[in-house]
């Protein structure tokens, strides 16, 4: 079970991508962003969000804690700005909250801090078993905290689940690895497939997807997140060679 905390105040809005995720305290007295359900993307960003944060963890990737945010809809009384007071009554009740990194900067390709070659070619090869379209040079959804860089925003994540009957066959190459930050300084994604696919089970999978909160899959069975990621796994996975390929110039 994730943990659930209660929003006691909304502080600000966070614009710099496009879903207008909010810093929030919560009764706790944590610090939340907050991913709301009420956003454009809609509950199945908040979806992926759940199961590739939980995903990255159990394969030792850092990624904030991920707590539910109650958002009781009084919040949205005391917001002047008209936008963010819709977008509010639209979320109230359950949305993700990551723990707040206090004074996390932008990762970039040309900063101090990188993560080794090999935590580089797990993160790339996670993002392409879970097509992440998200992590890119232009937005590399990566923040550097205490000198290590960690995992943000897995809302783009999984995006077949957008597409009507996307989600079962386990798809196939994904050729937007090409343009992961990560790529440039990772070493072999092969190498990093030996290391991370042996640690994912149908049970792993079961117990993050069970995270999910219902609501939010819609009319999505929470089986076939299962099902596709597994799916992903199995065989020659074409989309391994691929981001090898693409690493190797190859
Ligand atoms: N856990 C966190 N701690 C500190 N800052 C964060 C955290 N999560 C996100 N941010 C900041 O908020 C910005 C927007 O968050 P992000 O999850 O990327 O949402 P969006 O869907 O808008 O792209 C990030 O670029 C980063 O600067
Ligand atoms: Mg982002």
């Amino acid at each position: 079970m994730l943990r659930t905390v209660s929003a006691t105040r909304y502080v600000t809005p966070l614009r710099e991508g496009g879903s207008l995720p909010a810093l929030v305290e919560a009764s706790d007295d944590g610090l939340y962003v907050t991913k709301l359900r009420g956003a454009g993307q809609g509950p199945k960003a908040l979806v992926a969000e759940v199961i590739c944060g939980e995903l990255a963890r159990a394969l030792g990737l850092p990624v904030p804690e991920l707590a539910l945010v109650d958002l009781p809809v009084e919040l949205s009384h005391a917001e002047p700005d008209p936008e963010i007071q819709e977008l509010l009554q639209a979320s109230a009740g359950l949305n993700l909250g990551l723990d707040f990194l206090p004074g996390a900067l932008p990762y970039t390709p040309v900063g101090r801090v990188q993560p080794t070659p090999e935590q580089a070619a797990d993160i790339v090869w996670f993002d392409t078993w879970t097509e992440n379209v998200d992590r890119t040079p232009r937005n590399p959804n990566l923040v550097v905290w205490h000198g290590a860089p960690w995992l943000i925003d897995h809302g783009a994540a999984l995006y077949r689940q957008h597409q009507p009957d996307g989600l079962g066959g386990g798809g196939g190459r994904f050729p937007l690895s090409a343009q992961h930050v990560l790529l440039p300084v990772a070493a072999s994604i092969a190498d990093a497939d030996g290391r991370l696919r042996p640690r994912v089970d149908r049970a792993l999978l079961e117990r993050v997807v069970g995270l999910v909160p219902t609501d939010w899959l819609g009319d999505v069975p929470a089986a076939l997140y299962v099902e596709d990621l597994l799916a992903r796994l199995d065989g020659d996975r074409p989309w391994v060679a691929g981001a090898e390929e693409a690493r190797t110039g190859a």
